[in-house]
């Protein structure tokens, strides 16, 4: 059942290829220049009249969530808050009927979103499910529902419904952004054309396999550390973080890179592992500047990057990861893949049960 994988986690990171190709199965033209997702159920009026939009989930569905917000942002310049499932009807939020509410789970079955999901309606919002399982309660109460075709996830650690949350969110940016003029054919046929390429890369992620093992088994034996990264790259800083805590039991923080000075640069000393993203170009050079405060700490230093800024960055931090060139609203579903192989071999070194980690379930069905 685990397909010749030693754990369930082990077998979803490796499915993810597959993931992410029958995610975007069908839901592009044949010219490979536009989006189709009938299943959005949004007429153009309505599409056009979206004043704001609110993503609301719990956990690795939440952080899923704040890569979406920076997909739609960028691609079609829309508002978008993030919520978390429990925080959200208790902080009366402000939902209208140009409001489209966005509920993100992989079960379907959470019982603060699904409590998020009814919010939302009793105000008269549209709520969209992003979900992994169809006939789920989510699934059934939402207005409209975008599945992911991950796959059934048996890990309790999330992986590859996170990335094919994260697909899901591309394409229904592009989809918004043909139906709201944002975006032009040529520019979504480029982002749909270096999609494709994703799960290529992802193999190429999951061949370094070896070293990333070996910097898991010196990342075990620290009792918390650090991620750091700015835009997209905080959003899987914190996903990052959360994967290692569930699996390893080791304390990690994810923080924005330039917030650090603001107060947790207090606790960088000698040898603490700082793992830095820097996959965004516009940022990259600020980021380097935070890297060089927290080396100048003592701290140790990973960079996940670009191919083209390896040797850029070597003369800053210890150690680089490269992930497969992409663009720069791409990178997400690249460079958390390393992230999750290191929180698994973290784990395995360790000698935690990786699948099944103390104190949680799959799935979360008590507020
Ligand atoms: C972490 C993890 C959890 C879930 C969260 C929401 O790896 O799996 O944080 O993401 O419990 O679950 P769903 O997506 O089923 O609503």
């Amino acid at each position: 059942e685990k397909g010749g994988y030693e754990h369930f986690m082990l077998k979803e990171i490796h499915e993810q290829p597959k993931a992410y190709r029958d995610t975007m199965r069908g839901r592009t033209n044949a010219e490979g220049n536009k989006v189709i997702l009938p299943e959005l159920n949004l007429t153009e009026e309505q599409i056009k009249n979206i004043r704001n939009i609110q993503i609301v989930a719990c956990g690795t569905a939440y952080n899923a969530g704040l890569v979406g917000r920076n997909l739609i942002e960028s691609l079609v310049r829309i508002p978008v808050e993030n919520d978390i499932a429990s925080e959200y009807r208790y902080r009366s939020p402000i939902v209208t009927p140009e409001t489209l509410v966005i509920v993100v789970s992989q079960s379907g079955e959470t019982a603060d979103t699904l409590a998020a999901l009814r919010e939302g309606q009793a105000n008269g919002a549209h709520v969209l499910a992003i979900t992994n399982v169809v006939g789920s309660s989510i699934a059934r109460e939402a207005n409209s529902v975008l599945v992911t075709l991950a796959g059934p996830e048996i890990a309790v650690a999330s992986t590859k419904a996170y990335t094919s949350q994260l697909i899901a969110f591309t394409l229904l940016g592009l989809y918004l952004a043909e139906v709201r003029d944002t975006q032009s054919e040529p520019e979504v046929a480029k982002i749909l054309a270096a999609m494709q390429s994703l799960p290529e890369q992802v193999e190429v992620i999951l061949a370094q396999k070896d070293a990333i093992k070996a910097y898991a088994e010196q990342i075990a034996e620290h009792h918390h550390l650090f991620f750091i990264g700015r835009g997209v790259d905080y959003a899987v800083a914190q996903e990052g973080s959360l994967k290692l805590k569930e699996i390893s039991y080791i304390h990690s923080e994810a923080y924005a890179a330039g917030e650090l000075k603001h107060g947790t640069l207090a606790l960088i000393e000698e040898g603490v592992p700082v793992i830095a993203l820097a996959t965004q170009e516009s940022v990259l050079e600020k980021t380097v500047s935070n890297i060089k405060e927290v080396k100048a700490r003592g701290a140790h230093v990973l960079a996940v990057t670009h191919e083209e800024h390896k040797n850029d960055l070597l003369r800053s931090v210890d150690e680089v990861f490269v992930i497969p060139q992409t663009l720069p609203l791409l990178t997400s579903a690249l460079s958390v893949v390393t992230l999750q192989l290191l929180a698994y071999y973290a784990s395995l070194a360790l000698g935690h049960d990786v699948d099944k980690p103390r104190n949680l379930a799959k799935s979360v069905t008590v507020e």
